[in-house]
């Protein structure tokens, strides 16, 4: 685990160059995108092994996720929320042609994808703002023999390096949340779907953004002002399924047991988010919601 923020700061732009030809995401001529990529870089830097080691299941194996999970009353491990989290989005991208392509967006370190392609007959393309994600995806795709099938890229989800209509579906799992412009994001996801094509959305909404504790690159929406913009966007909204109770609070309760008797700064950190986020989704502030989008088609 990284000692702190500062010294994990350096070691990544050591390891991650931004002026490699091929990993500059297509927008990096516009201003900010840089510090963006430094912001969210930094921060997964900070927590990406911390939560990597939470999730291996009893025999070593990595989720190779980075996501809250899915807590049902029988789940023990956080390997296997995320793995209900992860099955979950995928059951909600229905049957798909055989062969279709899909874009996960906000893929982190691939599990997901890799877990999708050996399940399903599909291609992937992975696309992540931060390279060092993409590094660890690549080489998980490699040893687990689906690396043909699958395609990392570097890219942020509010201005997107692909063509109009290229993907017969899209999913996006607790990413967005990061992301400070939505319309641009909903709109760059809608764009890059072929017409009638599937969209799912996984991610934390929350009502008042002021009850946060922690905000920095955080920036939740309420799930009513996320549908407008889902619609506005070109989407229509399929289903909506809330699982706000099946997240926070069990979370809260693995990660402290996980943490007992370590004082550590980022241990210390994850007790006080999860323990707001619970607070907020006990008072119906915050919630975690799954959208079912499509493109086009008839608003319900
Ligand atoms: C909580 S992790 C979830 C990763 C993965 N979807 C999963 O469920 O394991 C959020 C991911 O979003 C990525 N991300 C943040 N902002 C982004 C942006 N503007 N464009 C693309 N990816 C972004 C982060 O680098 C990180 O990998």
């Amino acid at each position: 685990m990284p000692g702190n923020v500062e010294s994990t700061h350096k070691t990544w732009v050591a390891i991650n160059p931004l002026n490699d030809q091929h990993e500059v995401p297509a927008m990096s001529k516009s201003e900010g995108v840089n510090e963006l990529v430094q912001q969210v870089g930094d921060f997964y830097a900070w927590i990406r092994d911390y939560w990597t080691e939470m999730g291996r299941n009893q025999d070593g194996a990595s989720s190779g996720m980075l996501n809250f999970g899915l807590w049902e009353d029988n789940t023990v491990t956080m390997f296997d929320a995320e793995e209900n989290l992860r099955a979950l989005v995928a059951n909600c991208l229905g049957a798909l042609p055989p062969g279709a392509r899909g874009l996960d967006i906000g893929c982190g370190i691939g599990g997901a994808a890799i877990r999708l392609v050996q399940e399903r007959d599909v291609a992937l393309t992975c696309m992540d703002l931060v390279p060092a994600q993409l590094e660890i995806g690549r080489e998980s795709a490699r040893k687990a023999g689906v690396a043909g099938r699958i395609e990392f890229r570097l890219g942020s989800s509010m201005d997107m390096p692909f063509q109009d209509g290229v993907f017969d579906f899209s999913y996006c799992m607790e990413s967005s949340f990061h992301y400070a412009d939505k319309s641009a994001f909903f709109r760059e996801n809608c764009r890059v779907l072929k017409p009638g094509a599937v969209a799912v959305v996984a991610d934390i909404t929350c009502e008042d953004n002021s009850l946060v504790t922690f905000r920095s690159g955080n920036y939740f929406l309420a799930a009513e002002d996320l549908r407008k913009l889902m619609i506005e966007s070109g989407f229509s909204v399929e289903d909506v399924i809330h699982i706000g109770d099946r997240v926070f609070k069990p979370l809260q309760s693995y990660v402290a047991q996980y943490s007992a008797g370590q004082r550590d700064k980022l241990r210390r950190y994850w007790n006080l988010v999860l323990k707001n986020y619970s607070t907020l989704s006990a008072q119906g502030k915050m919630g975690y919601e799954i959208f079912v989008l499509r493109k086009g088609g008839r608003q319900r």
